[in-house]
């Protein structure tokens, strides 16, 4: 049984009823954005929520990916008090949905013309059963390759576009003294590098179908055993300090010239920003090498749970509104490293990354290669994500597991789902 069917199935025995624990006319969100950029773009937030006369408790719970703060979002509602508003994403919101625990945000959605406003994907995951329970904050882009120009210089090496430049590429930064790619071992973060590796090494098509479509004939297949090849080659890359590591203490060793490149979403931008440093100058942005066609989409979104009382229904709905309106979208996702949820907005402001993942997601919408993120909950349900991810992390770190057994591992991953 999934871990939301066993909480339900808590809550039915111990006969709650939900209630938050905010106030009313405040709202408690819960998110996982403390590092330095996440931070500050989750302040933005706050203040115009303040702005407005509402109260914000700041539920965040530290953990690059939000496992752990899912994890906290359960027990939370198990216990009948979920926040107002949580970060909740993909699949993962019709879970919730289904379980009836999330508001009805259609009155501020026809109010304020969101179907009009924005892109038929994104709205999609926003609905459960036809209304909208969550709103969108922005879309990131996880298929990017970030560089420290200067190492690259001093290893004389351009910026990769294929896998194979990438290994020739490490090899020389690593002779001139430098890590050649940053990267912090939790599951999390090696799956990140490893649908980069799978997408860029197999093409979108593939993607979809092993990853998002779970296909057993893909996952099993050669593909998959070339991409989890190419995968555990990226270890001859790393350093020895990474296990453990935090995905912004990797993207300081971009920073501070102790490495080379980082595969990341581009909330690591959100590191180069608050950093002060300037995209095309200090550091350098390119899609994750092989994958100039495609786009791993990851929305971050606020999920609104059921409340009762009005004025604490009132500020939820303030909450949502504000979130999409143009001062919240530009201002959130200049700092956060995303780009807008919606599309009609002035884009003068953004960086030339910001502008690049723009017209790679409207391409990619149109052309083809438009793919959501595995690693980052946007394909496949919580419970298949977290099988996939054990597969792909004990594989990476177990030096005598074959890539065809890891393949299998993968297909049966895929099918412990207990839905
Ligand atoms: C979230 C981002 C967050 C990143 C690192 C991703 O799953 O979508 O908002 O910055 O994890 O914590």
């Amino acid at each position: 049984m999934s871990t939301l069917k066993k909480t339900t199935l808590a809550l039915a025995l111990a006969g709650a009823t939900l209630a938050t624990t905010a106030q009313a006319n405040e709202v408690e969100v819960l998110h996982w954005w403390t590092s330095g950029g996440e931070a500050r773009a989750a302040n933005v937030l706050k203040e115009l929520m303040e702005a407005e006369g509402y109260g914000w408790q700041d539920f965040a719970v530290a953990g690059g990916g939000g496992e752990t703060a899912m994890t906290v979002l359960k027990s939370r509602a198990m216990s009948g008090n979920p926040p107002s508003a949580a970060q909740i994403k993909g699949p993962e919101i019709q879970e919730w949905g289904e379980l009836g625990l999330l508001g009805d945000l259609n009155g501020v959605a026809d109010a304020e013309g969101w179907d009009e406003l924005l892109p038929e994907v994104v709205a999609d995951i926003m609905r459960h059963d036809g209304k909208y329970v969550a709103v969108p904050v922005n879309v990131h882009r996880v298929n990017w390759l970030w560089a420290n120009p200067e190492v690259l210089e001093a290893a004389g090496v351009e910026m990769p576009t294929t896998l194979d430049e990438l290994f020739e590429a490490g090899e020389a930064i690593r002779e001139a003294g430098f890590v050649p790619l940053a990267h912090g071992g939790q599951a999390w973060q090696d799956a990140t590098v490893f649908e980069s590796v799978v997408l860029g090494g197999q093409g979108s098509e593939f993607y979809q179908q092993a990853l998002v479509e779970l296909d057993p004939e893909a996952l099993g297949g050669e593909q998959m055993v070339a991409a989890l090849e190419d995968f555990k080659r990226m270890r001859e890359l790393m350093d020895e300090g990474m296990s453990g590591r935090d995905w912004n203490v990797a993207t300081a060793m971009v920073i501070e010239g102790v490495a080379g490149f980082q595969l990341m979403g581009d909330w690591a931008k959100g590191e180069f920003t608050a950093a002060g440093l300037t995209a095309g100058e200090d550091y350098l942005c390119a899609a994750a090498p092989g994958t100039e066609d495609a786009f791993t989409f990851n929305i971050d979104s606020l999920a609104m749970f059921r409340v009762t009382d009005d004025e604490e229904r009132e500020a939820q709905e303030a909450l949502a509104r504000l979130v999409l309106e143009p001062t919240f979208q530009e201002a959130f996702n200049l700092a956060k490293g995303s780009i807008p949820a919606r599309p009609d907005l002035d884009m003068s402001e953004f960086d030339s990354c910001a502008q690049q993942s723009l017209a790679d997601f409207q391409r990619t919408a149109e052309e083809g290669g438009l793919v959501p993120s595995m690693a980052h909950g946007m394909a496949v349900r919580a419970d298949i994500q977290g099988a996939i991810f054990d597969v792909v992390t004990n594989y990476f770190n177990d030096a005598d597991m074959p890539a065809e057994e890891a393949a299998e591992r993968m297909v049966s991953a895929a099918e412990a789902a207990s839905f």
